[in-house]
């Protein structure tokens, strides 16, 4: 028997680290990466009504209303990819509300993973990120500088990524966590995010490579 595909969470403060180490996750493990931020900068950048009211809440670094998000999400793990491959889902859930839905919709994560990052260095990543717009690849100016001239001249910055607006996105952090992670005590891993990427990677790695090895244990394949 095929053991069933990963389902994972990720979560942690504002420029914790959850998309650098999603490229990582899905390159090794293959899963469907669904990042919350990335769908509603997408629906931004369509010009929809959705969109537009998003973007006044991400430009206060406050929760975009569930109406928005919670569908959005919904429809992404419907999809046959992630049913088939697993998913690793990104900044979702942020609020019990969120979490609460995703149960009802019949979608319970293996594990949920929280980056662990001092906030000293978070405003340190949030202030240096760079985006690449053209293969979405994540860097930074002092930490993961771009390969070539060419990616240094295209790189991009997000709206929200200033000292003050992550001021406010970590505040909202703060509010939230505690009850989101109240719903997944019993299979939630703290990571600690402090280390350079690859450390933090390796820790990770271990936890994934042990749940992968209880699926196939419990499914009878090995
Ligand atoms: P979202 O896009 O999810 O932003 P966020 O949570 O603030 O997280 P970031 O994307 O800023 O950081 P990250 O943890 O992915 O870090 P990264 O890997 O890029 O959400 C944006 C907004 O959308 C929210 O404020 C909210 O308004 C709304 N929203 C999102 N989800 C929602 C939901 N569920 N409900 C309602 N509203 C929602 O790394 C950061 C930088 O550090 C990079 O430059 C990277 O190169 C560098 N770096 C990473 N790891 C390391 C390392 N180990 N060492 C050195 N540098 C590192």
């Amino acid at each position: 028997v095929k053991p069933e595909p990963l389902k994972i969470m990720i979560s942690g403060a504002p420029a914790s680290g959850k998309g650098t180490q999603c490229e990582l996750i899905t390159k090794k493990y293959g899963l469907v990466h669904l990042a919350a931020g990335d769908l509603l900068r997408q629906e931004i950048s369509t010009g929809s009504e959705h969109g537009k009211q998003a973007k006044e809440y991400m430009e206060r670094g406050q929760l975009v209303p569930n109406e928005i998000v919670v569908m959005m999400v919904k429809e992404c793990l419907l999809k046959p990819d992630s049913k088939e491959n697993g998913w690793l889902l990104d900044g979702y859930p942020r609020s019990t509300s969120q979490a609460t839905a995703l149960k009802e919709f019949g979608f319970e994560p293996d594990l949920f993973i929280l980056l662990d990052v001092s906030e000293d260095l978070l405003v340190e990543r949030v202030v240096g990120r760079r985006l690449d717009p053209v293969t979405g690849k994540i860097y930074h100016l002092k930490y993961s500088p771009p390969e070539s001239k060419e990616i240094a001249s295209r790189l991009t910055q997000r709206f929200d990524d200033t000292e003050e607006k992550v001021k406010l996105r970590l505040h909202t952090h703060h509010q939230n966590v505690e009850a989101v992670l109240s719903m997944y005590g019993d299979i939630t891993i703290k990571i600690d995010g402090n280390g350079s990427k690859e450390e933090v990677f390796s820790q990770i790695d271990n936890a994934l490579t042990n749940l992968l090895e209880q699926k196939k244990a419990a499914s009878g394949s090995i």
